[in-house]
């Protein structure tokens, strides 16, 4: 039950981004100086997982040539004797074996997961939206893997969330706690909302699946804007075997928003040892 593969759905239009996502990409939106899906490479790097499928839409090979070598740009960089950014280029086309499959429409997560059953070839696989940067001690997928490896079943990222929360994200109700992080899913709705939310955990963009997920989506129906969710998916499965959701020990910043990639962009410069410091000045300057 090794998991050797992840699969990263970047296929969708972004449209809470605009107009900064109508040529380019969300996920190559840069906080401080990396873009949001090069953070999630990383992320996945620290799992161990080195097979990385990239779900994209046609307009998207941007991100393709982020993660490929670039020829003239690295004789540049030597030329001019810039050795320290020659070899932050080179090390990014070396991270990890990467593969681009087509989503042919954005017909919802679900369907973008479902896009990589050939790449996943039968063996558990990790999913990870690239709008999310998690900030972590030990890299969260890899606490989704080693939770995984120990449950032998599929297993979800949790949080805790608010009443907005509820409204933005899919809901667990827990069948039983197994442990002090762990919780065993009886159900799970899509955007609940408050008053009908199970819960306040919330599944938050990062899912290990065993194989079974693929049949579990192609069983799945279209919601009513005719997107297959993957929570919906996820319910499928649930008929035939256990799921579990994982409590992740970290921070997470959601940037598929302005608010909270501007909260990211903040959060991760005072931690940053080169801007801590001029940050904050800036900030008090500004506030006064
Ligand atoms: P989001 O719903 O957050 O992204 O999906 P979006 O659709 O691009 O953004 P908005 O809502 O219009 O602002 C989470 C992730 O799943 C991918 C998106 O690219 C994003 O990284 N996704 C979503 C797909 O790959 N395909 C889809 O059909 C939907």
């Amino acid at each position: 039950m090794k998991v050797n593969k992840a699969i990263i759905p970047a296929a969708g239009f972004g449209t809470r981004f605009l107009p900064a996502t109508k040529a380019l990409p969300k996920e190559m939106i840069a906080v401080i100086d990396k873009p949001l899906i090069q953070y999630t490479v990383e992320e996945i790097l620290g799992a161990g997982i080195r097979n990385i499928a990239v779900i994209t839409s046609q307009a998207k090979s941007v991100m393709r040539d982020h993660f490929a070598p670039s020829p003239e740009l690295e004789s540049f960089l030597k030329a001019k004797g810039k050795l320290d950014l020659l070899e932050e280029v080179r090390k990014i086309s070396k991270l990890a074996n990467f593969t681009y499959i087509r989503q042919p429409e954005p017909l919802g997560l679900g369907h973008a997961i479902l896009m990589g059953e050939r790449f996943a070839a039968g063996e558990p696989v990790a999913a990870l939206t690239p709008d999310d940067i998690y900030d972590c001690l030990v890299s969260c997928t890899k606490q989704l893997v080693d939770a995984f490896a120990e449950l032998r079943g599929t297993v979800i990222v949790l949080g805790r969330v608010d009443r907005e929360g509820t409204k933005k994200y899919g809901i667990i109700k827990v069948k039983r706690q197994v442990s002090d992080r762990v919780f065993e899913v009886a159900d799970m709705h899509e955007k609940p909302g408050p008053k009908k939310a199970f819960s306040d955990l919330g599944i938050l963009g990062r899912y290990v699946f065993t194989p079974e997920i693929f049949d579990a989506i192609k069983r799945t129906s279209a919601d009513s804007r005719g997107e297959i969710q993957i929570t919906d998916a996820i319910r499928v499965l649930l008929d035939t075997q256990p799921v579990y959701g994982l409590l992740f020990e970290g921070k997470r910043y959601d940037c598929g928003n302005k608010l909270g990639f501007l909260e990211a962009t903040i959060a991760l410069a005072l931690k940053h040892p080169e801007f801590r410091g001029p940050v904050k000045k800036i900030i008090k300057a500004n506030l006064s």
